[in-house]
């Protein structure tokens, strides 16, 4: 089922994304010992979110994080997905340092970085009793060409159906991401896109309507096993798109 969250503007979208996260928390509280496994987005659009999510009385000691994708930076660099998050949540809130699941070495040996990322992935993250890893929710953003965490367009990582993070090259900025694959994504319990903005609105149309082409349209390629894909999106994103069919929308 695919839920679109209509807000006004990208501070509702933060506030209701952050109430319906807190919710999320609170349900498997409810049920499971183990951590709630959370996937962070880059960019800028998560940022409100992160601040809105520090305010909250979240336990985090029932939280693991882990990234959704990293520039090959290291930690402390101004491009560092790592450093945004630390800024706008970690830095304001008290969370175990090992719930904080971050990419090795970012900014050395991208490769090494990635695989090293993908075995803390295997060795750390909770298993279902079917020995299946466990990701709860992956929150990601979608770029102005429907890329979304570093699954670029015509990129090999759209490609890899085996791995769970990997080194990706980017020619548009010529250099090197690290990034969880569709694969890995669609392993999670829930996704959510935070996508706001008019300048996000042909990407909408087309990632909601245009024909399968997941090269030229990479967050084509999100579909989680569970069925469970929410947008939050303002109305300055949604403006002239259609919405795809049989979504719920929620206003
Ligand atoms: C990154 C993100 C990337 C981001 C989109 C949208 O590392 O930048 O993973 O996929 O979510 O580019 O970015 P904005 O939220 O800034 O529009």
């Amino acid at each position: 089922m695919i839920r679109i969250h209509c807000c006004k503007d990208p501070v509702e979208l933060a506030q209701k994304a952050c109430q319906w996260l807190v919710g999320l928390v609170a349900s498997h509280i409810k049920c499971e010992t183990r951590p709630f496994v959370l996937g962070l987005s880059g960019g800028s659009t998560p940022r409100a979110l992160y601040q809105q999510l520090a305010l909250t009385d979240l336990d985090w000691n029932q939280i693991q994080l882990i990234w959704g994708d990293e520039r090959n930076v290291p930690s402390d660099h101004t491009d560092s997905n790592f450093l945004m998050v630390q800024q706008n949540l970690l830095s304001k809130i008290s969370i175990p340092v090992e719930n904080v699941i971050a990419i090795p070495n970012a900014g050395g040996d991208v490769s090494l970085a990635a695989a090293a990322y993908q075995r803390l992935l295997r060795d750390r993250l909770p298993r279902n009793c079917a020995g299946e890893t466990i990701v709860d929710c992956m929150l990601l953003g979608m770029g102005e060409d429907v890329h979304t965490a570093s699954l670029f367009p015509q990129t090999e990582a759209l490609k890899d159906c085996e791995n769970w993070f990997v080194a990706n090259y980017v020619d548009k900025f010529a250099s090197w991401r690290l990034t969880a694959t569709a694969a890995f994504i669609n392993r999670a319990t829930d996704v959510a896109f935070l996508i706001a903005g008019a300048g996000k609105q042909t990407a909408l149309q087309q990632l909601w309507n245009s024909p399968l082409d997941s090269l030229k349209f990479p967050s084509q390629l999100i579909s989680p096993n569970s069925g469970n894909l929410s947008f939050f999106v303002d109305r300055a994103a949604i403006a002239n798109v259609n919405f795809p069919s049989g979504a719920e929308i929620i206003e």
